[in-house]
């Protein structure tokens, strides 16, 4: 039996072992440092020597720490940290436009569902990570609570109990917003759509980051909307020296960012750079659309702060969900658009018309009494562990010369190939292979990123993921998938 800390109720050294795996990935313990000794630490510590052994033996599995003989444990040297992030250049002028038609994602998605499939393609975490069994608790209680209005429709705003919740959470975001001012959405889906249907007509330029979520595009297509990209930097998100220049040149109707955990780079936006850009917007009277649908999923510290916090938060159209991080398929997700949130309200009757009320309230009381923040420690945890031994895993399979995000949230990576792959092609052969990627050019407003892949790392690393990893690394050097 190990030692269990009565207050987080987890074995002593698995504790101790994430604590010192925090002070690696904050360099605070840098590559090469020498750790203390097991009985130094089992003495710091005060826990037994067995205790402290065994968490030193947990950062060998992770491959954070090395044993030298007669000499010591030591922080290993990591690829990753030596491997440069990918480069975004903005193309010299970029230019809006209608995102093209034959987008992949309905694709990515059924390729998710295929059990046959690894499924490193889609944005969806493994459910064995998701509180699946408790939620359906909750749903059963609820039910019985509610009896026959447990099918009722949730009529706009959307449940109370849920608003609350979200009002509540809002202090954490660096927000005060009122429950009053959320609309409950069928996802962040819903409320991105509401977002650009209150702020734009056909016709009008959006600005957006390059890459991006690429559920945007279809919705660009829909509302005939021209995205106007800017580049998105792997170190901190959108670079606001073109945005700038291009607000200049060109009258835009809204921009869209993903500052918290970016799908697909898994970037954090600095602080400074939020305030800049909230005032940028500001200045020009431009809606800001914030998609903040990664942002609990924070790797380390706290959870970073929304948009509406630097700035006038009624000029920020905030749209989230917790699809990313509880249940997928209870669609529930969230819009807080400012100013803008009456017209959400009128026009969300001619998209979705209603909600679903018992998913609202499951969440609703998840939130409340069922853990969340207990859960959300260990997902982190998972998800920053998968996001290392991915990136471990992927320099040591993919030839010379690729570059990786370091994702600071969340459980993408973005990987740059070297210019001779062609990363559709590298997805065609993965599939018939049995391994879903998703390629480049799906986050790609405007063409381009054509050697580029996303990785999906929701799903705890096992022998199947790493023969996956090892076979597309195979795969980036053949010749079927070059240029
Ligand atoms: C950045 C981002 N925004 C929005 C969505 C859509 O989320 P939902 O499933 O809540 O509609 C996704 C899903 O992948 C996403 O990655």
């Amino acid at each position: 039996m190990h030692a269990v800390d009565t207050v987080n109720k987890e074995p002593a050294y698995l504790r101790l072992a994430n604590t010192l795996e925090r002070l690696i990935a904050t360099r605070s313990m840098r590559p090469g440092d020498r750790m203390p000794s097991v009985r130094q630490f089992s003495r710091q510590q005060r826990v037994s020597v067995p205790t402290a052994l065994q968490a030193y033996a947990t950062l060998e599995v992770r491959g954070l720490i090395e044993a030298r003989p007669r000499s010591g444990f030591y922080v290993r040297w990591r690829r990753a940290d030596a491997t440069p992030e990918p480069r975004m250049r903005a193309r010299s002028a970029p230019r809006a436009v209608v995102p093209r038609d034959a987008d992949p994602v309905e694709a990515l998605l059924t390729d998710h569902a295929n059990g046959d499939l690894v499924p490193l393609g889609a944005a969806i975490p493994a459910p064995s990570l998701l509180p699946g069994a408790k939620l359906a608790r909750i749903m059963s209680t609820i039910s019985r609570d509610l009896g026959a209005d447990c099918v009722a429709y949730d009529v706009a705003p959307g449940a109370l109990a849920l608003r609350r919740e979200l009002s509540r959470r809002s202090l954490d975001w660096g927000c005060a917003i009122p429950a009053d001012d959320f609309l409950v959405t069928v996802g962040a889906t819903e409320a991105l759509s509401l977002a650009l249907r209150v702020t734009c007509k056909p016709g009008d330029t959006v600005l957006v980051e390059s890459p991006t979520y690429f559920g945007l595009a279809g919705m660009f297509r829909d509302l005939q909307l021209k995205a106007l990209p800017v580049p998105v930097h792997a170190a901190d998100g959108i670079d606001l020296e073109v945005l700038q220049r291009l607000l200049r040149g060109t009258r835009v109707a809204a921009c869209v960012v993903i500052p918290n955990f970016h799908n697909p780079v898994g970037c954090l936006m600095p602080d400074e750079h939020k305030r800049q850009l909230v005032a940028l917007c500001a200045r020009r009277a431009i809606p800001l659309i914030e998609d903040d649908t990664y942002a609990d999923l924070q790797h380390d510290g706290p959870r970073p702060q929304s948009l509406k916090a630097f700035g006038d938060p009624d000029g920020v159209i905030l749209c989230g969900s917790y699809s990313k991080k509880l249940a997928p398929g209870f669609r529930i997700g969230y819009l807080a658009a400012g100013r803008w949130q009456a017209r959400a309200r009128a026009l969300k009757q001619t998209s979705t018309l209603v909600g679903a009320l018992l998913p609202a309230l499951v969440i609703a009381e998840f939130l409340k009494n069922g853990g969340y923040d207990r859960y959300l420690r260990s997902v982190r945890q998972a998800y920053r562990q998968q996001v290392a031994r991915m990136t471990e895993a992927v320099i040591e399979s993919f030839p010379a010369g690729i570059r990786l995000s370091r994702p600071k949230g969340g459980f993408l990576l973005w990987c740059e190939l070297p210019e001779t792959v062609d990363a559709v092609k590298l997805a065609t052969e993965a599939r018939a292979a049995g391994i879903s990627i998703a390629p480049g050019p799906m986050f790609s407003p405007a063409g381009g990123l054509r050697n580029f892949i996303r990785i999906n790392c929701g799903h705890p690393w096992d022998a199947r993921v790493e023969r996956a990893v090892g076979i597309l690394g195979h795969l980036a050097r053949d010749s079927r998938c070059a240029v």
